[in-house]
């Protein structure tokens, strides 16, 4: 798959995407991400690609012949897909991630706050998207978001782990709490029930405080997330007052006769 982010500031995307997992996986040859700068698609001796807008009013607003002169020289034939950054554009979320993910060419045109000609948006962009309800002073960061979360779904993109599917939006819900060693830290304890080698009980743990963490921080994404009936019977114990200690002990249960399980 290939990525192209056209902006005016390659050096502000450029190193984020040598580093770490894209990186890796741009030298693994999974994805090939490319950054073009805008001003290279500007005509005249002084490049300019913005310019005041008509009726008057402050900011700058990125002229549309760049744009136009950018995209039609990069796109491709393949599955090719435009996808302008801006606030204004519908939620850029795990589904849509996914959708670019099968594309062949992702182009991404990092927009800017004070705007773009609206010409870009009707004419040019397959598709808007917004990051967030929040004002940033550019398009790289969000181009960035993107170009981060759709790499990662790439096959092979992601180390042994492998966890996309096992993942938070993956399953609709969010993440249960993880740790590492040690096992105590300033007096803080991993939960017993991670050390005790019970694999089934763990299992069930995880589920109690994914459902428990999505239930109390973003009861929004229930309705959409994928729910056994047991899950439901747990959201329910929640709504009657219980916790998610609960419904799923983190202390290990007393066996009669036997002590702490010191398996695993
Ligand atoms: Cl895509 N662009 C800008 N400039 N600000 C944003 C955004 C995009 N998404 C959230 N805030």
């Amino acid at each position: 798959m290939r990525i192209t982010i056209v902006t005016l500031f390659p050096s502000m995307v450029e190193p984020v995407l040598a580093e770490s997992m894209i990186g890796r996986a741009r030298t693994r040859g999974l994805v090939d991400i490319r950054v073009v700068n805008l001003r290279d698609y500007a005509d005249g001796r002084h490049r300019i690609t913005d310019d005041y807008q008509f009726g008057g009013g402050g900011g700058m607003v990125l002229k549309p012949e760049p744009l136009f002169g950018a995209v039609e020289a990069l796109r491709t034939p393949d599955a090719c897909r435009v996808v302008l950054t801006d606030p204004r554009g519908r939620a850029f979320t795990q589904d849509v991630a996914t959708d670019f993910a099968r594309l062949d060419h992702l182009i991404l045109l990092a927009g800017r706050y004070e705007g773009v000609d609206e010409r870009v948006a009707e004419d040019l962009a397959d598709d808007a998207v917004s990051i967030g309800d929040y004002v940033l002073t550019g398009g790289e960061l969000p181009a960035l978001v993107v170009a981060d979360a759709v790499t990662r779904l790439i096959p092979g993109a992601i180390g042994a782990e492998g966890g996309t599917e096992r993942e938070s939006f993956a399953s609709g819900l969010l993440e249960p709490p993880q740790y590492t060693r040690p096992e105590e830290f300033r007096g803080r304890r991993v939960p017993a029930v991670l050390l005790s080698g019970d694999h089934a009980r763990i299992a069930r743990w995880r589920r109690a405080q994914a459902l428990w963490r999505t239930w109390r921080e973003r009861p929004d994404l229930l309705g959409r997330a994928t729910l056994s009936a047991e899950d439901r019977r747990i959201l329910d114990r929640f709504e009657r007052g219980e916790t998610a200690d609960d419904v799923e002990p983190a202390a290990p249960r007393e066996r009669d006769g036997h002590g702490r399980d010191s398996t695993g």
